[in-house]
């Protein structure tokens, strides 16, 4: 039997609120729900997910895991981002994983993600990664950050279907890592893809904009800036942005 399991829907409300309760089927490894149009998208926090019916890929990903213990959960979402990043460099390059785990090219926003897993004593159980790439749409009519799409990149189509199939035979990959226990094959995977990596740029926390460089980001997922003074600052997600 195939690990992956695959499914369409021509519409639905949200494609990671349709895999909450999808039981998923006895055997396989991974399931897979796409679709051409979400009408209740979700992107992080409060923000909604832009995408035109038939042009992106708009899909979630049901996994359970075997031994990941919660405080390291964040390495399934770092699993996510370097499978969807490696998927899109075979069609582009300048990709990099922008804390915690948007795609962007150059400083523009090409995939998105909306990881939520669920725990159990003290274990990572399962993950639902929700994740959004932009494909063939034309042009972006939110005020989603900085969007691009691989048509505007690329001028021409790509077929979605194959890009699909792509990112979740590496999420299956990678996840096999995750379950092998080798965290740090992956944390560092990561860390070398990360975007602004290296040099100073402004930020901006709750005291207001200042520059900074990256300095690392914990294997629990906080970014750690150090200021031009020298000083670190630890931030969990929301808790500072990149001014582009
Ligand atoms: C972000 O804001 O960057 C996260 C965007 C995640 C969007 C994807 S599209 C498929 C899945 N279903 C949702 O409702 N959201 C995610």
């Amino acid at each position: 039997m195939e690990d992956i399991h695959t499914i369409f829907l021509p519409e639905t409300n949200s494609t990671n609120a349709f895999l909450h309760s999808y039981k998923g089927e006895e055997g396989r490894r991974l399931t897979v729900l796409w679709t051409d149009f979400q009408t209740a998208g979700r992107g992080q926090g409060t923000n909604a997910w832009e995408s035109e019916r038939g042009q992106n890929l708009t899909f979630s990903v049901k996994t359970s895991l075997e031994n990941l213990p919660a405080r390291l959960q964040y390495v399934t979402l770092e699993a996510c981002a370097l499978s969807v990043r490696e998927t899109l460099s075979e069609l582009v390059g300048d990709l990099t994983i922008k804390w915690p785990n948007d795609i962007y090219w150059c400083d523009r926003k090409l995939s998105g993600t909306l990881s939520e897993c669920t725990l159990f004593g003290g274990k990572v159980t399962g993950c639902i990664f929700g994740i959004g790439i932009n494909v063939n749409q034309r042009t972006f009519v939110s005020d989603a950050p900085n969007p691009v799409s691989l048509w505007q990149i690329l001028g021409c189509e790509t077929d979605r279907k194959t890009l699909l199939s792509s990112v979740a035979r590496r999420l299956l990959a990678y996840l096999e890592v995750v379950n092998r226990g080798d965290y740090q094959t992956i944390h560092a995977a990561y860390k070398h893809w990360l975007y602004r990596a290296k040099g100073l740029y402004s930020f901006e926390d709750a005291d207001g904009v200042f520059r900074a460089e990256v300095a690392d980001v914990k294997e629990t997922g906080p970014l750690v800036l150090r200021r031009e003074d020298g000083r670190l600052s630890e931030y969990a997600f929301k808790e500072v942005k990149f001014i582009i």
